[in-house]
């Protein structure tokens, strides 16, 4: 992909922490050797509760403009502007990164680098469900081959890049048609890849293995609510889901990505909301990954590495016992950026 040095992004604010996490963003953007052109489009509850289809039309037409967009947390209440937006984009992947950071506090030693693939659609989303008189209720749970295969399609060129296997992780032996026909197709992509590595793991042992000895897994591709499980687990395996990033893309006949949406794994965080609390390392991450997929790979892994850097030096929020408040962090982030692109234009 060509890298214009001017980047245009749909910019997707919500509710709670939104604002915070946003300004963060906004803060390292203006550090950054690139010229940044957010398009905002309001995606909080005020604005979903009296013109909720006017908010995904905007959303839709800024996505479609831009082909890339960044979303913050959203409170759900009557829908999920999350499962919204993945069905009405055709999001059929969800990659979420998650790893260790040395002296982040954990509970836990092993250390993780880990890459959830996520089917970004259907499983137990894809129906509420109905009650069967007043003590009884059913749902439907659907797993299709087209975003499956398009997840695992994904896991594999990634285990190709990263030089690893790929763990498919469901309850197949119990779920015989829907994680059954999950793993057949996993299993298909896998044959055209007969150098990567390929194991079947039932969802709940795989979790007891990782929780154990997470470095024994580094691509886990699974159904939709497991990978919503799994990228939770994993983050407060590494001490909180502020942490997780995550990455939504859909794809063309080709199988290259046609949009993608960058955000954070956690929520709005309502009890800190407004406060200058909140970590935005999750939104950080999210939108160094989103610098990379538009072919800003320095950049993006720089910003990706401040963050870290920043948090490994101590200088961290306090849902990681650190002082610092959203803002400060985020100016330390870009103290630290800027060291790493000076270095890098004088290396040249
Ligand atoms: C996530 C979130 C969403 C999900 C919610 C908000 C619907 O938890 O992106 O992981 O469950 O997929
Ligand atoms: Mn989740």
């Amino acid at each position: 992909m060509s890298t214009p040095k001017v980047l245009e992004v749909a910019e997707f604010h919500g509710d709670g922490i939104s604002h915070e996490l946003s300004r963060s963003v906004h803060a390292v953007a203006a550090a950054l050797p690139l010229e940044l052109r957010f398009h905002p489009v309001d995606l909080s509850l005020e604005r979903r509760r009296h013109d909720a289809e006017g908010a995904y039309r905007d959303a839709e037409a800024a996505i479609r403009k831009h082909a890339v967009a960044l979303k913050y947390p959203t409170t759900t209440e009557r829908e999920s502007p999350n499962k919204v937006l993945r069905e009405r984009f055709d999001f059929t992947v969800i990659h979420r990164p998650v790893s260790t950071i040395p002296g982040v506090p954990t509970r836990h030693s092993g250390l993780v680098d880990l890459h959830v693939i996520r089917v970004a659609v259907g499983g137990t989303y894809e129906d509420a469900g109905r009650r069967v008189g007043s003590d009884a209720a059913v749902s439907i749970r659907l797993i299709e081959r087209r975003p499956s295969r398009q997840a695992a399609e994904f896991a594999f060129r990634l285990a190709q890049r990263l030089g690893c296997g790929v763990t498919s992780s469901s309850k197949y032996t119990i779920q015989r048609a829907t994680d059954g026909l999950f793993e057949e197709v996993v299993e298909e992509v896998a044959q055209r890849y007969p150098r990567i590595h390929h194991h079947a793991e039932l969802f709940d042992a795989m979790l007891a293995k990782l929780i154990m000895r997470p470095e024994d897994f580094r691509i886990v591709v699974c159904p939709n609510e497991y990978g919503d499980f799994l990228s939770d687990a994993a983050c407060g395996i590494v001490g909180s889901v502020a942490l997780g990033a995550s990455a939504n893309y859909a794809f063309n006949d080709a199988g290259d990505a046609t949009l993608a949406m960058f955000d954070p794994v956690g929520g709005t965080a309502p009890d800190i909301a407004g406060n200058g609390l909140a970590n935005p390392s999750g939104s950080l991450w999210a939108f160094a990954m989103l610098l990379q997929h538009c072919g800003h790979l320095e950049l993006g892994q720089a910003l990706n590495d401040a963050v870290r850097q920043t948090l490994q030096s101590g200088r961290r929020t306090r849902d990681l016992g650190g002082a610092l408040g959203t803002d400060e962090f985020a100016a330390a982030v870009c103290e630290a950026l800027g060291g790493k692109l000076e270095a890098s234009v004088s290396r040249g």
